[in-house]
Parts: structure tokens; C-alpha cells; sequence
């Protein structure tokens, strides 16, 4: 049932930079710190970013735009805004599939973040104080392999998000990101500054900044995608839900721009902070997921309070991982609070609850459940595999197909103008010519290719 116009006044962000902290929040994550130093390492660097930045542009950007749209016309959770701007179509299913992939992401998301949660631990008590690579890989892999300590990290992880979310979207959410993400910022760059300055940093510079473009693939260049609907939070009702708590004045247009690109400045720091000392001591670029967990603690070893400083680093991913893991929970929570009417409490904790089931498949991938497998890989690998590179460019590519095809452009233009109040009616029409065609047929081509599907 839809409930008619609420009584109660719906919770929202309270200031414009309440809207920038909780969005940019959302949108900075263990996929700058995490993911899109190891997918760079993996994939020969420079060609990589520069495929991956074409991608944030061509879509990323323009389906953060759609989602906000979308989002602070309906007012409402990721379904129900669909349901409430197309009564009678099916295109609320895009919002359903969306509540699963949250599921998905959260399910290994929240492991990663217990990683990094026990990092806070192991740091301070000089665990991982060392610059040789082979000690801090096996400090990695004895953790990573240890079934209970994996699976204690994540629970501990998801009643921290729960207890956040339970507190609300301006007292919980806004109030959290708005103290956090400046001090994020700082300290990569304190971190940046150290590792550029190492000798032999030079060879992670010539990694980052120099293409070579022979090894790029059809694969590369999904996983690139992949990578950007992931770093903007969008593709499965995220930036809807946030969407539905902006301001009436906010621009959204410039909001999203913005976002972009402080993310890809953070990506591009947290890559400054890990290639040098990738090379300066001796590590491999193509390590995988386990790259900054066994580079960042070389970086802070080898300066003067290293251990401060590491413990610190730890602490501030934690808090990076929190804010994106927020928005992500908020989908389903927004979904069961407003649609079945379940108090957030009660609809905070079945979420939790299902999470550390659906999870701990993930958790587990290392160690007791590392033989199973499907489609060849393991459930941790399986679900982010699934989420970034079919589901939310799916997701992505339907939102935009609902706007420009749907929605139509009259709203596009009532919406993202303010009615007319910004006078960006430019900008806003080549947005909708972007995401009534570029978008989609980029999404679809790189899609089919990516999965093998056409040559
Ligand atoms: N953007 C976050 C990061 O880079 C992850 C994230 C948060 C996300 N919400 C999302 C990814 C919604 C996909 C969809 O860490």
C-alpha cells in the first residue's frame, strides 16, 4: 500500500553541505582505497584510468544525475519512486532488483570493511609494522583464512552501520559524514606526500600516468564500467533513496558534477599513496584485492610515528567504508520503513540479520567455503563480480531508458532546473540527449562485449 501524502514531515539532509557530505559519502568508499588501486594495479594502469574516467563521464555521471532526478521528484524509496512516476508500468522492477543488489554489494562489502576494521587493531599493536612483503602478506593471509575472526569482523561491522542508520538520515547519516570526510582528505594527502617522497617512487608515476593501451580488452573495458557505476554509488536505487532527501533548492546538475569529481580525486590520491611504495618496496602492481593491505603498512613503516599514522590511515578507511555502507543499507531499510510501514529500527535489523547470512558466504570465501564455487569463482568473488558488472550497469542502463524515454523531457527539465530557477536549461538538455542514447547504447555495447556475448 502507498501510503497517501505523509503526516509526519519525511526525514531529509538539512543543508547544502549536508547534501555534498552524506552524497560525496556515499559515492567515496573502499572503491577509491580499495578497489580502484587493485583493478588499476591489475589491469596496466594509466590505460585503465583513462577508459575508466570516459566511463565516469559518458556514464556514471550522467546515470547519478537520472538517480537524484528520479529520487527528489518522487520522494520516495527506491520502488516506490518508480511506482509513484509510472503508476501501472513495470519499470518499479529496476527498484527491485536494486533492494537485491544491495544485498550483493553489502554481502562482500561489509567483509572488506571488517578487514579494515582489524587493521585498526593490528596496526596499533605493531602487527604490521614491516616493509618486507612478505611479512605483511602473511599477516593478510592468516587473517583472511581465519573463518571466525572474518566472520566476528563483519557482524561487528554491520551493527556498527545498523546503529547509524537506526539514528536517521539527518541525525544519523548527515551528522556522521559531515564531521568525517574533511579529515579523510587530509590524511591521504599526508599519506600521498610520504609515499611520493620514498626513493624509486618515480616508477609508480610512469604506472599511473603513462598508457599502454596494448593490453586493453573487451573484459578491461567492462570492468572499467563496472568500476565507475560502482565508485558513484549508482545503478540500484542508492542515489534514488539519497535523491529523495535533497533539498527542493539543491542543483543537482552541479551537486553530482562535483561529487565526480572529488571521487576521482580521491581515487587518484589514494593511487598516488600506494603505486610508489608499491615500487619502492618491492611489491607486485597486479597483487589483487590484498594490495592495500600489504602496501599501506610499508608506506606508514617507513616514516617517522609510521605507527600513529597507520593506525589513523585504518581508522579513516573504516570511516570512508562507513559512509558508503550507510547509503547502501538505506536502500532496503527506505524500502521495508516506508512501503511496509516497519519502524526503522525493526527494518534496520531484519536487513542486518539477513545481511550476516547473505554475508557470510563472503566472509568465509578464504577459508572454509573456499572450495565452493560457482561459475569458477568464490561467493566473495561471485557477488562482486554480479553487482558491478551485470546488475548495476543493467540497473543503470534501464534507469536511463525510464528518463529518456519515459519520463520524458518536459520533467527532466521541470526537475533538474528547479522549475526553471537555475537557468542551466543548456547543460540539462544535452544531459538528456547523453542519457536518452549515449548512455544506453554505450552501456549495452560495452555489456554484451564485457560478457562475451558480442565480438
Ligand atoms: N561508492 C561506494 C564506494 O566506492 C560503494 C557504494 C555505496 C555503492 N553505495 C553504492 C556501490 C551503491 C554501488 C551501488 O566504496
Amino acid at each position: 500500500m502507498i501510503a497517501s501524502e505523509p503526516a509526519r514531515k519525511r526525514d531529509g539532509f538539512t543543508t547544502s553541505l549536508g547534501v555534498m557530505a552524506a552524497t560525496l559519502g556515499s559515492a567515496v568508499g573502499l572503491g577509491n582505497i580499495w578497489k580502484f588501486p587493485y583493478l588499476t594495479g591489475m589491469n596496466g594502469g594509466a590505460a585503465f584510468i583513462i577508459i575508466y574516467l570516459l566511463c565516469t563521464l559518458l556514464v556514471g555521471l550522467p546515470v547519478m544525475i537520472t538517480e537524484l532526478i528520479i529520487g527528489r521528484t518522487a520522494r520516495a524509496d527506491a520502488v516506490t519512486s518508480l511506482q509513484k512516476l509510472a503508476p501501472g508500468t513495470p519499470w518499479w522492477l529496476i527498484g527491485a532488483a536494486g533492494v537485491l543488489s544491495a544485498f550483493l554489494i553489502l554481502g562482500f562489502y561489509t567483509e572488506v570493511a571488517g578487514w579494515v576494521f582489524a587493521y585498526i587493531f593490528k596496526a596499533a599493536r605493531g602487527m604490521l609494522s614491516s616493509t618486507q612483503p612478505l611479512v605483511t602478506s602473511k599477516v593478510f593471509g592468516n587473517m583472511v583464512s581465519n573463518p571466525v575472526e572474518c566472520l566476528v569482523w563483519q557482524w561487528i561491522v554491520l551493527a556498527f552501520i545498523s546503529v547509524i542508520i537506526i539514528a536517521g538520515v539527518s541525525k544519523g547519516i548527515e551528522r556522521m559524514t559531515k564531521r568525517l570526510m574533511p579529515l579523510l582528505f587530509a590524511l591521504l594527502l599526508i599519506v600521498c606526500v610520504r609515499s611520493l617522497t620514498l626513493p624509486g617512487a618515480a616508477r609508480g608515476l610512469t604506472f599511473l600516468f603513462k598508457p599502454d593501451f596494448s593490453k586493453v580488452t573487451g573484459t578491461t573495458i567492462l570492468t572499467a564500467m563496472g568500476l565507475s557505476f560502482f565508485k558513484l554509488s549508482v545503478g540500484m536505487g542508492t542515489m534514488t533513496t539519497y535523491g529523495s532527501y535533497f533539498r527542493e533548492e539543491q542543483n543537482i546538475p552541479a551537486t553530482a558534477t562535483k561529487v565526480m569529481l572529488a571521487d576521482v580525486l580521491v581515487s587518484i590520491l589514494a593511487g598516488l599513496a600506494i603505486f610508489p611504495a608499491v615500487y619502492a618496496f618491492g611489491f607486485e602492481p597486479d597483487a589483487g584485492p590484498k594490495l592495500l593491505f600489504i602496501t599501506i603498512p610499508a608506506v606508514f613503516t617507513s616514516m617517522p610515528f609510521g605507527q600513529v599514522f597507520m593506525v589513523l590511515f585504518f581508522i579513516l578507511a573504516a570511516i570512508a567504508a562507513t559512509g558508503a555502507m550507510l547509503s547502501l543499507l538505506e536502500v532496503p531499510v527506505a524500502f521495508l520503513n516506508e512501503r511496509l510501514g516497519w519502524s526503522r529500527s525493526i527494518s534496520t535489523i531484519l536487513t542486518a540479520i539477513s545481511l550476516a547470512l547473505v554475508g557470510s558466504t563472503a566472509a568465509l570465501s578464504n577459508s572454509t567455503l573456499a572450495e565452493f564455487k560457482i561459475m569458477g569463482k568464490t561467493m566473495f568473488d561471485l557477488f562482486d563480480f554480479l553487482s558491478s558488472n551485470v546488475l548495476l550497469p543493467l540497473g543503470g542502463l534501464f534507469l536511463c531508458l525510464f528518463i529518456g524515454w519515459q519520463f520524458g523531457f518536459k520533467n527532466t527539465v521541470a526537475s533538474a532546473t528547479n522549475h526553471g530557477a537555475l537557468h542551466n536549461e543548456a547543460i540539462v538538455t544535452l544531459f538528456f540527449w547523453i542519457v536518452r542514447l549515449v548512455t544506453p547504447i554505450s552501456v549495452l555495447i560495452v555489456l554484451l562485449n564485457g560478457l562475451g556475448i558480442i565480438a
